[in-house]
């Protein structure tokens, strides 16, 4: 397996030679999000590649946490782009992994989100790349990731540190390290760019969706979908979101996140668009979502028990 040697400082980023910058300040919403009654379990999946889901998940998760709710990402993605899009280097840190392979506690790999207080995660290492493999003769293989959040939740929930929100990263594949992720949450986001074989890729995911809630998790559905990387001056990008309104109409949150160059900017400076430009468009519209998901499932923040 192929191991990168980090060839410059703590302040560089790693992956692309670019100075991470410091993020200044996080800002806290004046109006909070809704907190949700349990803990909700986020699976981001479409096993298309580059459609958006590790820009959803992490600038989504750093949206709730700026909404003063406590959030843990998940990286299941040996490409580690959520990792590093938090300013954590994947390469040398002890990560899922560890936890899925060498059963290691998640309370062991956790790490804080630098300057954000609620903001948690569970890193990707280039060792996840063998996982997939590794994993094929493992006993219970399709429950070690359920098995670990849930030991790591419960804890935390008995320490008074219940999170609000867990996001798990998939790769764009519907192998067993998604198939670990589908089978730990209650809830699939699935983010489609609108482009022409979007709607193809669906169905097969939603087959697999289905082939999971019979075999190994009769609780997980399909509860939010959201629209990424979309250019409303194509037809085609409108035509595809008619389709997906139409076919799901509970599902789709109707606010298109844009194709938009600061969020794809941000995570060379090992940050979220949230923190990198909060005023930008596509900021402004993940931090819409995230609201929309936080009121489509939950309650008023001060009926939680706030002692994180
Ligand atoms: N709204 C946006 N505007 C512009 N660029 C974007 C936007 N969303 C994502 N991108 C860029 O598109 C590329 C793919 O996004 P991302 O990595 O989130 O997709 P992914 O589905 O996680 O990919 P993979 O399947 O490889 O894990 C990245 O370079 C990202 O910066
Ligand atoms: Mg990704």
């Amino acid at each position: 397996m192929l191991n990168f040697v980090p060839m410059s400082g703590n302040n560089v980023s790693h992956e692309t030679g670019l100075p991470i910058k410091p993020v200044v300040g996080i800002r806290r919403l004046k109006e909070p999000m809704i907190a949700p009654l349990k803990t909700r379990i986020f699976t981001v999946a479409n096993q298309k590649g580059g459609v958006g889901k590790t820009t959803t998940a992490v600038n989504l998760a750093a949206a709730l946490s700026m909404g003063g709710l406590k959030v843990l990402v998940i990286d299941l993605d040996p490409q580690g782009n959520a990792s590093t899009a938090f300013g954590i280097d994947r390469i040398i840190n002890e990560g899922v992994y560890e936890v899925l392979i060498n059963d290691l506690p998640m309370a062991n790999v956790v790490q804080k989100v630098a300057n954000f207080p609620h903001l948690e995660i569970i890193a990707a290492n280039s060792d996840l790349a063998g996982a997939e493999i590794q994993l094929v003769p493992t006993v219970a293989r399709e429950f070690r990731l359920q098995s670990a959040l849930q030991t790591f939740l419960l804890a935390k929930q008995n320490a008074g540190q219940r999170f609000d929100y867990v996001f798990i990263d998939c790769p764009p594949s519907l192998g067993l390290l998604t198939i670990n992720a589908l089978t730990a949450a209650d809830e699939v986001l699935v983010p489609i760019q609108c482009e022409y074989y979007s709607l193809e890729g669906l169905s097969l995911l939603i087959e697999t969706l289905t082939e999971v809630q019979k075999r190994l998790n009769p609780k997980i559905i399909l509860s939010t979908i959201v629209l990424t990387m979309f250019d409303s001056r194509t037809r085609l990008a409108n035509d595809v979101a008619e389709n997906v309104k139409k076919h799901f109409p509970q599902q789709l949150i109707n606010i298109p996140i844009p194709r938009a160059v600061r969020v794809s900017e941000a995570p060379s400076y090992g940050q979220t668009v949230m923190t990198y430009d909060a005023s930008s468009p596509g900021a402004i519209a993940y931090m819409s979502v995230a609201r929309e998901i936080a009121n489509r499932g939950g309650m008023p923040i001060n009926l939680r028990n706030e002692t994180a």
